[in-house]
């Protein structure tokens, strides 16, 4: 996808050559993931099967991908290459994004994106950062000791500061972008007054992104690497390691 998404910055999305290269690339991503769940997590996107191994059907497959990918690449291979010079859009497709969070009111979240994908910056309150542990017990990775964030952020909010809880908004069953729900999360999981809910197959995750037990989604919400340059800016894909 990512593939897709810097060439549409490159070429735009008219480009005769380039609607040929979606249909191979997409054709050939969906034999390969035909059996495969998306999980996003810190390191990227993992494909994950769901299904017992066929090697029959794997086989055909890995025969169709080939002979998609070969035919693809024998008839714009010339053309292509005639014309491939990345523009700065195009580079800046995977750049960070610097947000402005002066502004961000208690209890209110903002979108932001960064490398297509949509990152929220939720401004938590008191009340809030005091309900976090209450709920561990309801957790399936309450200390969040999967890797689903950088090891700046493995602590109870899962931030740099307490305040702004910052996450990728996909949902890590299978990629919707969960709604957040800052007063009636309580309709989901009795007793906490706000959340996120995904309303694809029922996944919810707390106000630190951290996934309840009993849904479909196996992981914490991703944090993405960031760093704040002053209080009221914050850098969204790049850190110090511990900035
Ligand atoms: S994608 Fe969120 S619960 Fe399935």
């Amino acid at each position: 996808m990512c593939f897709n998404y810097d060439l549409v910055l490159i070429f735009g999305y008219n480009e005769p050559r380039l609607k040929f290269i979606f249909l191979l690339t997409d054709l050939s991503q969906i034999l390969r993931n035909l059996n495969k769940t998306r999980i996003p997590t810190l390191s990227g996107d993992k494909w994950m099967s769901n299904a017992p191994v066929d090697t029959g059907r794997r086989r055909f497959l890995t025969a169709a991908t080939a002979v998609v990918g070969g035919a693809g690449a024998a008839a714009v291979a010339v053309p292509f290459i005639k014309s491939w010079n990345p523009s700065a859009k195009a580079k800046a497709a995977g750049a960070p994004v610097e947000v402005n969070i002066s502004k961000v009111e208690p209890g209110q979240l903002i979108r932001v994106e960064w490398r297509g994908k949509p990152v929220w910056v939720v401004r938590r309150t008191k009340e809030i950062l005091d309900g976090l542990p209450a709920i561990d017990a309801q957790l399936r990775d309450p200390d969040s000791v999967e890797p689903q964030q950088p090891a700046y952020a493995q602590n109870t909010g899962r931030s740099i500061k307490a305040e702004y809880f910052i996450a990728v908004g996909l949902c890590t069953h299978l990629g919707c972008s969960p709604t957040y729900l800052p007063d009636t999360f309580g309709e989901q999981v009795e007793g906490v007054a706000s959340g996120f809910f995904c309303p694809c197959h029922g996944s919810k995750f707390d106000m630190a992104g951290r996934v309840f037990q009993g849904v479909p989604a196996p992981l914490n919400l991703v944090i993405p690497p960031h760093q704040y340059i002053d209080d009221g800016t914050v850098i969204i894909g790049v850190d110090k390691g511990a900035a």
